[in-house]
């Protein structure tokens, strides 16, 4: 759609095309006005496509100069289902200035919204994730964010979303995919053993599915609802997880994050995908009965809860998890 910027008439004035450009007219109008770069311009909007929290907009300024506008979904924060916005736009910056995030244009918390870098690429696929070309080169993504990006200021691991999914399942009597609730003790016996071994937290995105990773000559990863400060493994073994590796794929990101292979921080990411999975799983049965308006319409977020259950089902009934508990364990003597 094509929206003039000034907020009395952006957006409104022009033929509306979809139900997300509707409920977003007024959303636009508001960014068009505050935002600085944005401001008197003639506008046009075009939707993107993949995300499932929030409603992402490329915006094309008169003159051909490119932004992203990421309308944030008040209710993931409200329900706890990801971290405070606060916190989302704090830690989007700071990927942004590390180079491997989308470097942040302008903060409007109060819409709430970000104005964010148009990254000139093309966004993976799940398949793309375990290309060979890839794996290596998303590894080293992942440990260039780790590296340069500066502090993130709230910590974040995968327990305190699980403890929190848990809550809200309860609270809200949410039906949830059969059986998964009879094996968070083996889930727990994981969360021990990753404390055994763990490493100094760094900057992390936390959700490195394959629409979260662009490559636009370098690898890019984009999206930072669920970071924080947290075990560098967890990076690994969620990317891990999303790609569906298999032992050697994963040997292959942990060596690319490393530099050489480390048996024990192998099993850990194996564990954590595992661990990642559970609570996602969770975090979709949130996300399919409390969420007021589909931010990605036609999604079946039931079926995503019920998809991931099964893998991570799968996974925790293997003869190969207590292999990984153990090896994960190596060497530390706490217990
Ligand atoms: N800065 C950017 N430049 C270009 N395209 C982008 C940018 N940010 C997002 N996109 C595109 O928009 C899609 C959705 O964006 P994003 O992942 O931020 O939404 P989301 O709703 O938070 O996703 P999720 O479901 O993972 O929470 C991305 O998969 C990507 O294709
Ligand atoms: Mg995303």
């Amino acid at each position: 759609m094509t929206a003039a910027s000034d907020p009395g008439t952006a957006a409104a004035s022009q033929p509306v095309a979809s139900a997300a450009d509707r409920r977003f007219a007024s959303q636009m109008a508001q960014v068009a006005a505050a935002a600085g770069l944005l401001r008197g311009r003639r506008l046009e909007w075009r939707q993107l496509f993949g995300g499932l929290a929030h409603v992402t907009y490329a915006v094309s300024a008169d003159g051909g100069d490119r932004y992203v506008v990421k309308f944030l979904t008040q209710e993931m924060d409200d329900f706890g289902l990801m971290i405070p916005i606060g916190d989302l736009i704090a830690n989007t910056v700071a990927a942004g200035a590390s180079g491997v995030g989308a470097r942040v244009v302008q903060s409007l918390p109060d819409i709430p919204a970000l104005v964010l870098e148009y990254i000139d690429g093309r966004t993976l696929d799940t398949p793309d994730l375990a290309r060979p070309d890839y794996i290596p080169r998303i590894g080293r993504a992942i440990r260039d964010l780790h590296v340069k990006a500066p502090p993130m200021r709230n910590t974040t691991v995968i327990w305190k979303f699980l403890d929190d999914y848990l809550a809200l399942i309860d609270q809200h009597a949410l039906a949830c995919p059969p059986g998964i609730r009879d094996w968070l003790p083996t889930i727990r016996r994981i969360q021990a053993a990753l404390a055994l071994n763990a490493l100094p937290a760094v900057p992390s995105n936390n959700d490195l599915l394959a629409k979260n990773i662009m490559d636009d000559g370098r690898i890019r990863i984009i999206d930072y609802d669920f970071s924080g400060m947290n075990d560098p493994m967890f990076d690994v073994g969620d990317l891990a997880m999303e790609g569906d590796y298999d032992p050697d794929q994963i040997r292959t990101a942990c060596t690319a994050y490393f530099g050489s292979h480390d048996p024990v921080q192998y099993a850990r990411a194996s564990l954590f995908g595992i661990a990642a999975q559970y609570t996602w799983s969770l975090l979709f049965v949130g996300m399919n009965a409390l969420l007021t308006d589909s931010p990605a319409e036609g999604f079946d977020y039931w079926q995503e809860a019920s998809s991931r259950w099964d893998w991570t089902r799968a996974r925790l009934a293997d003869p190969s998890l207590e292999p990984l508990i153990a090896a994960a364990s190596a060497g530390a003597h706490s217990q």
